[in-house]
């Protein structure tokens, strides 16, 4: 255990030799800023006034020859070296309300969704509060680093359950979709501040693109469950390449699929254009709201290119920043 300082506040918390300087400030209740958690938004840099660290990943993208320079680091990647001082603002907006843990946990099933999306079920050990639209880390035996992804179930069952696109010679998913249940490994979580805001009045956008469907249907059953459907609409929009890649939404449970306005959009330009909408999701989307875009709450997950697109088309659709949730997924 290390003592890390806040020089602005001079306050203190405390971290594991195996931990990384965001993780540990979240889980003593610091908000320090972030996104990914991997090494490659660059929401989490801090600069180190005293002491030294280690980064966890050498190459992680969000970090440079200048940063080292200034002595800036990735809080996500930091591992101190011993007692530090560092300078970051503290915002209680990055607190997450269930404080990240990390916990042992055991592979129950796995249930195929598509060809190469399947939920995975895990029985978690402790407290198993998390909003819906948070992250968590998984830690796979053999692959260096953790890598994040949203659970799409709601808490209080003791198990978190999450849809993973298996990635063609991807580290973690190749491992991932090779594992038996009873398989036990560690996960970290909750992270992310792109959870549902239960009290905002407005309606509802969902747009998920492959490996952002997770988060995107917790949040639909969050609000849900949260009687938000009551007197608001939800939009569920799914982008993906051709038709082998359509979801069926009945995977959201028969009532609220029932509840929910569901539209696929497909990009490939050679998909069937009679029976479903082409393109790529933020067109359709910005093609059936428009402007009226700017009225509602919009959440969406998926590919760094997708998200780039979708925030283009908010902006242009002069939807307020504070109305968008999104985590960059890299
Ligand atoms: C916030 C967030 C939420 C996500 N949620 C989902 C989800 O719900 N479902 C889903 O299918 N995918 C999700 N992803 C993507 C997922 O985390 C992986 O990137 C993806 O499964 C590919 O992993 P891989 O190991 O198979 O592929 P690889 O190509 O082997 O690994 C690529 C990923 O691993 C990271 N990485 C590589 N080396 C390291 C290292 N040493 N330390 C840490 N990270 C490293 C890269 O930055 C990249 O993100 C999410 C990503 C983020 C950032
Ligand atoms: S680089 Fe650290 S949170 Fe994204």
């Amino acid at each position: 255990m290390t003592e890390i300082k806040i020089q602005s506040t001079g306050d203190t918390f405390t971290c594991d030799e195996d931990d990384t300087i965001l993780r540990a400030a979240l889980r003593s209740g610091h908000g320090m800023s972030y996104s990914c958690n991997v090494g490659s938004c660059g929401n989490c840099k801090f600069e180190l006034v005293e002491g030294s660290v280690t980064h966890a990943r050498e190459d992680a993208p969000a970090w440079s020859e200048r940063d080292l320079k200034r002595n800036k680091w990735l809080g996500c990647q930091a591992r101190p070296n011993g007692p530090c001082t560092i300078k970051f603002r503290d915002l209680p907006a990055y607190v997450s309300r269930d404080l990240p843990q990390r916990r042992a946990a055991k592979l129950l099933s796995v249930s195929a969704i598509t060809h190469d999306i399947s939920e995975f079920s895990f029985e978690i050990e402790g407290e198993d509060g998390f909003r819906p639209g948070q992250y968590a880390l998984i830690t796979v035996a053999g692959v260096e680093g953790a890598r994040a992804y949203s659970m799409c179930n709601l808490p209080g069952e003791k198990v978190w359950n999450f849809q993973i696109k298996r990635v063609p010679g991807g580290a973690a998913t190749e491992k991932l979709f090779g594992m038996q249940p009873g398989t036990e490994l560690s996960i970290d979580g909750p992270y992310s501040t792109a959870y549902l805001r239960e009290d905002v009045a407005r309606d509802i956008v969902l747009m998920a693109g492959g490996s952002g469907l997770s988060p995107m249907v917790s949040i639909a059953r969050g609000a849900f469950s949260a009687g938000m459907l009551a007197d608001r609409k939800l939009h569920f929009y799914y982008g993906c390449r051709g038709e082998a890649d359509l979801i069926d939404p009945a995977i959201l449970g028969p009532e609220l699929a029932q509840k929910v306005t569901f539209t696929s959009a497909l990009s490939d330009a050679s998909a069937d254009g009679a029976s479903h909408r082409t393109g790529f999701l933020h067109d359709v989307v910005a093609a059936d709201f428009g402007e009226d875009l700017k009225n509602h709450e919009i959440y969406f997950a998926g590919p760094a290119v997708m998200s780039a697109a979708i925030q283009k088309m908010a902006y242009e659709s002069g939807v307020p920043q504070d109305q968008l949730h999104f985590d960059e997924f890299f």
